[in-house]
């Protein structure tokens, strides 16, 4: 019999890095006093900058605007940010500010590896300084807030969107998650180099039904609260300033008029005192999920039910008339302005509305920038297969072909005010790094020279992110059959492969030599696989989403769950195992593991123990391993993952050395919610495993006692 342990203590939020003072809240209340219910309703009001061009003055003058949302650069340069802005200062009844908002995912100008990509990198502070290093280009721009860090974790690589979350796993999407709010949001958010950050999709988005964009989703409450919504509790607890909610329904409620997600768990359970956001139009698509049957109604079923802004649609207009009908209690709307115009104040917009617009241009795509572009994009890279014919000399000669081998597309889905034109390509990035000694020949088939040749292959940035989802993720027919003849020829295949979700790779694991797994790495592209595959940099990303083996087996994740009969978990022409697994990853040396140990074998409930590994580099080279550690729980109220990952860390290592990595495991770092939907701590057996991926093999048990 297990007792259970309620620890709610452990989900306390962080609410003083949310709350502001009791001064600004003062300002806020002096300042909702004078307002007319239409002007608050306009700061509840999101449009779309490129779409309000003319009339654009008049909306703003009036108090229509809270905010603006754009895409397009053309109409998002700073000094029409400035011109915009001085109208709402200026010419507007109470002078409130605009929050000017914008698409800043993987970068800005210098745009860095998709985020399936950065997490491949396993490195924190990597993420948070992309982060940071984008916030600046983007504040000097103008951009006050950005719609990112995306951390719907998502198991389907079918839909286009997995490219911009940070993989399969829950722990890795709410670290990453916190990393890049971190990063964009620094210390001081009045601070012009630091911008705000809007969580996104709330909730449950990753699990799209069918991996198709936009669909329905069935969701239980347990697995929303253990699955989906940790990430966003990290994002929200690591300061947030806005969350945006997302297009799908969570098992029939959309995530837009959701109270249970937005009011119950968001703002009251984890004292978010930001604002939320729609996503685009989705107020409006109330009425397409069938829950309203009106523009009105769809209003006043998302702001009754927490949705604090609308993006785009404008459905918020009609809550004048509720208001004075008395389907919506003007103290709702009072509270979600007192949102929005807290984090006007946390932005500093009240103070210092503008930016200096000649600064700029100083610090876009700067030296510093691309450093870490090239960087990011070098330790996001993932070695699948090596028969030894990497890391590649600089000399001699090397053919090279495939159709990214000159591509600049490279830059992924979102790629902010970024132009593929800066872009360095793999051709550029080899001749860059071996300076004239190496010969390169272009196209693997025409010439019968027995050598290595390089085959960049992919898939272009249109063709994964929003709306892009796919049936069939194996690698194209045309670039299986530019491996197998290149290898016809008796050559060595190298093959470097830019994408965005996950493939099946199946057909070229017998005819390629090397696999090298790039993503889109960014603007220094060709840059950063140069370093990689010429040694500079030793590869040691490790993949956060399993790669299937056939597209039947999708969705595969290595934290499903045991069931009853797991030797039939498998179909007849197929195991359940993936081609590669989560965690995996080569490195041009060899790292072997040893001497697991804990400091006891049992934990206590407001306890913790060390696990020790010994990691011996046994290969000639220095290199940086991702050192993971996985629980399963074998007996608890509900039945939990068959493995879990709960701590990971990326020692360098130098060549012959042995590093003893210590992880610190908490009895919190075992809370989930249980069958009552309670965050508890369960006492019993566990199964620990420490490795190298989701498949290391050395273990120990523990036992979690009262
Ligand atoms: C996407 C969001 C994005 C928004 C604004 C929507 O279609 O789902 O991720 O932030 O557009 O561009």
């Amino acid at each position: 019999m297990r007792v259970l342990f309620c620890v709610c203590c452990l989900i306390s939020v962080n609410i003083f890095a949310q709350k502001t003072d009791s001064v600004t809240e003062k300002k806020i209340t002096t300042l909702l006093s004078k307002m007319t219910l239409e002007e608050k309703i306009g700061q509840l009001s999101q449009p779309v900058l490129d779409e309000h061009s003319k009339d654009v003055e008049n909306e703003i003058a009036a108090g229509k605007v809270g905010s603006f949302c754009s895409f397009n650069k053309r109409h998002y340069t700073p000094s029409e940010r400035n011109r915009l802005q001085k109208i709402a200062i200026e010419k507007s009844r109470l002078g409130i500010p605009i929050i000017f908002t914008y698409d800043v995912i993987h970068g800005f100008s210098t745009i860095y590896p998709i985020s399936l990509g950065l997490s491949a990198s396993w490195d924190l502070n990597l993420a948070k300084q992309v982060a940071s290093m984008a916030a600046k280009e983007a504040r000097y721009y103008g951009i006050d807030m950005t719609f990112s860090p995306m951390v719907d974790v998502s198991r389907d690589p079918r839909w286009g969107r997995i490219s911009e979350c940070y993989g399969e796993d829950v722990l890795l999407n709410s670290v990453f998650g916190k990393a890049t709010v971190e990063g964009y949001q620094g210390n001081d958010l009045s601070k012009h180099e630091n911008i705000g950050s809007c969580v996104k999709h709330f909730v449950g988005y990753g699990l799209s039904m069918g991996g198709r964009d936009k669909q329905f989703t069935e969701i239980s409450k347990n697995t929303l609260l253990n699955t989906y919504l940790p990430p966003f509790k990290s994002a929200v607890d690591a300061g947030a300033v806005s969350v945006m909610t997302a297009f799908n329904d969570i098992s029939g409620i959309p995530a837009s008029a959701n109270k249970f997600t937005m009011t119950d768990v968001l703002k009251d359970q984890w004292g978010f005192d930001g604002f939320t956001l729609s996503d685009w139009d989705a107020v409006l698509e109330l009425q397409n999920h069938g829950i309203a049957g009106n523009d009105k109604e769809a209003a006043e079923k998302a702001i009754n039910a927490g949705l604090d802004m609308e993006m785009r649609s404008d459905m918020y207009l009609n809550l004048v008339k509720s208001v004075k009908e008395g389907n919506v209690k003007e103290s709702v709307v009072d509270e979600a302005v007192r949102r929005v115009l807290r984090i006007k104040y946390k932005l500093g917009l009240f103070d210092n509305p503008y930016i200096d617009d000649k600064k700029s241009n100083k610090v876009q795509l700067t030296e510093e920038n691309r450093k870490l572009a090239r960087k990011a994009g070098a330790e996001s890279m993932v070695l699948l297969k090596n028969n030894g014919v990497l890391p590649l000399g600089k000399k001699g000669r090397l053919i090279i072909d495939g159709p990214f081998t000159n591509s600049k597309d490279m830059l992924g889905w979102w790629i902010g005010n970024g132009d593929d034109q800066n872009v360095v390509t793999v051709e550029e990035g080899i001749r860059n790094k071996t300076a004239g000694k190496l010969q390169i020949i272009h196209g693997s088939l025409s010439r019968n020279y027995d050598k290595t040749v390089l085959i960049c292959l992919g898939e272009s940035g249109g063709n994964f992110g929003e709306s892009n989802c796919i049936t069939d993720v194996t690698i194209p027919k045309s670039q299986i059959e530019l491996v197998k003849e290149a290898k016809a020829k008796g050559k060595n295949v190298i093959a470097v492969i830019f994408n965005g979700r996950p493939w099946v790779l199946t057909p070229i694991m017998d005819y390629a030599d090397a696999i090298l797994i790039a993503w889109h790495p960014g603007t220094e592209a060709g840059n950063a696989v140069a370093d990689v595959l010429f040694g500079d940099v030793n590869p040691s990303g490790k993949l956060t989403c399993s790669f299937p083996k056939m597209n039947g087996q999708i969705p595969i994740f290595y934290s499903d769950r045991i069931s009853g009969r797991p030797r039939e978990n498998k179909y007849k022409n197929i195991d359940a195992n993936p081609l590669f697994e989560f965690g995996f990853g080569l490195s041009y040396t060899k790292f072997e593991y040893s001497n697991l140990k804990m400091s006891s074998n049992t934990l206590k409930k407001d306890g913790s123990i060390t696990v020790s590994i010994d990691v011996k580099n046994i290969g000639k080279r220095e290199g940086k391993e991702v050192v993971q550690l996985y629980i399963h729980d074998k007996v608890a109220s509900i039945s939990r993952p068959k493995r879990e990952l709960v701590k990971f860390a990326k020692p360098n290592i130098k060549a012959g050395e042995t590093q003893t990595i210590t992880f610190n495991l908490s009895a919190s770092d075992l809370a989930f919610y249980n069958i009552d939907d309670q965050y508890t701590l369960e006492s019993g057996a566990y199964d620990l495993w420490v490795g190298g991926s989701s498949n290391c093999e050395l273990s120990s048990k523990f036992t979690l006692e009262d």
